[in-house]
């Protein structure tokens, strides 16, 4: 099989950790897909910006044409984040045939299904692991390791800068304004950070994990949104006095009719597990009938493990395309049932 070419979208947090880890480990890449994986081309906003990473700058374009009408690129990562120009240059690049690999939730929980319908009209993947819990594998988890079962409740923490935003308040006595500046400086928050705090970016997750759990398509607008701008240092010193831990919690339950799903700051006993999951840690525990309770934890946020989502995406890309089954395989995370199957 030739190299494959990758465009990138974006070189921010989570791109520098993409373009890292697919230099660091050609190794092991080779080993997974047997043959070699490059950056054929990045689009940025800002040609000047003294950038952190070491890349060749003729690789670098602000020309988003460049990238997904290129012929020789196969696969497309999106991580520029952003909306409306963003879901136009997946869509164009799906309809160019390339294969999408994605760390956008606001663009997943709002156009999820209309992208993986056209991705597999298209005959291409379009995976999206990086959109929920960074570098936790919680959504092949559900579609593929907990197939079998049928999901009750999905419950947990799904957004780092808010859990180390109250990890550090609680802990080191820090202010809030202070721990979201940190947070912001170590690439945990959104461009904008009041979709972190006010908690609609674990609205976005829940509705990504519950759609995915539950089998059927929960919107946005379905999900309680409370955020934690409204927790002061007060609240978590009293909790801790009476032995408990403010976390940001989102919830969704399935009774078998309804469905109900919720993000708000909740207190938990000191002894809960979620309750020892600090700083950008996430953890999300789901229930499933015949299984039982299961546990998810790991690095919600941040360059490297969101990054390593990423690119195990783009190896299981590459893997289907040996198989020649892109678009088609069962292991696609999917919205909605009416997607082509593998027997069409
Ligand atoms: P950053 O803000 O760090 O990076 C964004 C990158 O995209 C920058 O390189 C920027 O260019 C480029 N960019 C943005 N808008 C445009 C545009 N209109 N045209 C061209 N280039 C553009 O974001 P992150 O890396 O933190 O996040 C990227 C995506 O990953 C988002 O969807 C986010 O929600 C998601 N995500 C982030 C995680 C994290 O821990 N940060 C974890 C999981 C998901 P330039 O460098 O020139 O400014
Ligand atoms: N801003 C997000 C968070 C990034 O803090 O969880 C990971 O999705």
């Amino acid at each position: 099989m030739k190299g494959i070419s990758v465009g990138l979208l974006g070189l921010g947090t989570v791109g520098s950790g993409v373009v890292r880890i697919i230099d660091n480990h050609q190794d092991t890449l080779m080993h997974q897909v047997g043959c070699p994986i490059m950056v054929k081309k990045v689009l940025v906003q800002d040609l000047s910006k003294v950038r952190d990473i070491k890349i060749d700058s003729s690789l670098l374009t602000t020309s988003a044409a460049e990238i997904i009408s290129d012929p020789e690129i196969d696969v497309v990562i999106e991580v520029m984040g952003g909306v409306e120009s963003t879901k136009g240059y997946v869509l164009e690049a799906i309809r160019n045939k390339k294969h999408i690999v994605t760390a956008n939730k606001d663009l997943m929980a709002l156009y999820g299904s209309e992208l993986l319908t056209a991705a597999s009209e298209n005959g291409c993947d379009l995976f999206y692991e990086a959109s929920v819990a960074g570098g936790i594998p919680i959504l092949r988890g559900l579609v593929d390791g907990l197939a079998s079962d049928r999901i009750t409740k999905l419950m947990g923490i799904v957004n780092g800068t808010t859990n180390f935003i109250l990890t550090k308040m609680d802990q080191e006595g820090l202010a809030y304004e202070k721990v979201l500046k940190m947070a912001q400086d170590l690439g945990f928050a959104e461009a904008n950070p009041a979709a972190d705090v006010e908690g609609l970016d674990a609205a976005r997750k829940m509705a990504i994990l519950s759609t995915l759990g539950f089998s059927m398509k929960i919107d946005l607008e379905d999900v309680k949104v409370q955020g934690i701008t409204g927790i002061t240092e007060e609240d978590l010193h009293y909790a801790k006095q009476l032995g408990y831990k403010m976390k940001l919690l989102g919830t969704a339950q399935h009774d078998g009719e309804k469905v109900e799903v919720s993000v708000q700051p909740t207190l938990l006993p000191e002894t809960h597990p979620l309750a020892s999951v600090h700083n950008e840690y996430n953890a999300v525990y789901v229930y499933g009938e015949a299984v039982g309770e299961t546990m998810f934890y790991g690095p919600g946020a941040g360059s490297l493990p969101t990054a390593t989502a990423i690119v195990s995406d783009l190896v299981g890309v590459v893997k289907n395309m040996r198989l020649g089954v892109n678009g088609r395989t069962a292991i696609t995370p999917q919205f909605g049932k009416n997607l082509k199957g593998p027997e069409e």
